[in-house]
């Protein structure tokens, strides 16, 4: 276990702190799906789709999904196309895939029940510290600390921590910080009253610390410029060429071995042609922003092995990830 560093302060009176915060999310919280369950894969299922997407994206998917995979057990038999299908439209695949594969490892390591030990449900592919403790707390009521964005920015503010929570310094700061406030019974409620202030009161731009409920314990001098990030590396800026190359009804779709892998998409381009593109788009990608220019192309004579034709109408049947499928939206009814 890491020592607490050597600047850590703990909050004063604790379980006053508690309390008041407890009672704010008992009349504030937002009643969200999964906070209706305590069936492990539910949780999980929405902390992946959770990681990188807002709650109002993610509401209709994770629905839609487990209406589809009920299961450890019915994930687990989907077929690859079958889970990026259902995935397809919250973007960062790597989530879906590694559900899809821990899925497999519950069933085949567990009989399909997960365990509650969160050091079990850490190995588990996509599962980090947070998300391990998410699933631990909210399955199994573990006392597990959490530290995602929400709570990580209101504890530095709640301490006026300055060190940069993207270090490590920073992050073992905040760790230490969420299992010194945990309270021995009722990790569940905790985590979810912290991250809940995080969402709706301790905001990013404008903290509302006028109806914040633990504004007594708070020492932020200055909760807007808090927390300290470090520089972050610059937007790098590409361009990525794609062909749209029709033969009668059908739109020819190549398999990414790359950022989409097993997706289809419009298949790439060695080089930008000559001529102007139908459409340029753009959309973020880690550290990139990517324009996607899709151009009109001339049929291959004989597709590569990872090329098909597809009939234009059968294509919400395939996982194509989102913006070749706005490019194709936006191109299949002009050129008809
Ligand atoms: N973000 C990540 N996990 C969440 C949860 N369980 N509730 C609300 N927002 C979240």
């Amino acid at each position: 276990m890491p020592q607490p560093a050597e600047n850590f302060i703990s909050l004063d009176h604790p379980p006053l702190f508690r309390r008041r915060l407890l009672r704010w999310f008992q009349q504030n919280g937002r009643d969200l799906p999964w906070r209706r369950t305590h069936d492990p894969y539910a949780i999980m299922v929405s902390e992946f789709m959770l990681q990188q997407t807002q709650v109002a994206t993610v509401v209709p998917y994770y629905e839609r999904w487990l209406e589809r995979f009920p299961s450890f057990r019915a994930l687990a038999r989907a077929s690859e196309a079958e889970v990026l299908h259902a995935w397809q439209g919250l973007g960062y695949y790597a989530r879906g895939r590694n559900l899809h594969t821990a899925a497999k490892l519950v069933v085949g390591n567990f009989g399909g029940r997960l365990p509650a030990d969160v050091t079990v449900v850490r190995q588990l592919p996509g599962v980090g510290r947070y998300t391990a403790g998410a699933i631990a707390s909210f399955a199994f009521d573990l006392p597990e600390p959490i530290i995602d964005t929400n709570i990580a920015r209101t504890l530095a503010r709640l301490t006026n921590c300055k060190l940069p929570v993207d270090t490590s310094a920073g992050r073992d700061y905040l760790w230490n910080l969420a299992k010194a406030l945990m309270p021995k019974k009722g990790a569940r409620r905790f985590n979810s009253a912290l991250m809940e202030l995080g969402a709706l009161v301790c905001l990013a731009r404008k903290p509302r610390c006028d109806v914040c409920p633990v504004r007594l314990h708070c020492r932020a001098d200055n909760p807007e410029s808090l927390p300290g990030k470090r520089a972050r590396p610059a937007v790098v800026r590409l361009t990525e060429w794609h062909g749209l190359i029709r033969q009668g009804k059908d739109v020819l779709l190549e398999q990414s071995h790359g950022r989409w892998r097993g997706m289809w998409t419009l298949p790439r381009l060695p080089a930008a042609p000559k001529h102007a593109p139908l459409l340029r788009l753009e959309f973020p990608f880690t550290h990139h922003c990517i324009t996607l220019a899709v151009f009109s192309a001339r049929r291959p004579s004989a597709p590569n092995d990872r090329q098909r034709w597809f009939a234009c109408r059968a294509l919400d049947d395939i996982p194509v990830p989102a913006p070749h499928r706005r490019a194709l939206a936006q191109l299949l009814p002009i050129l008809g």
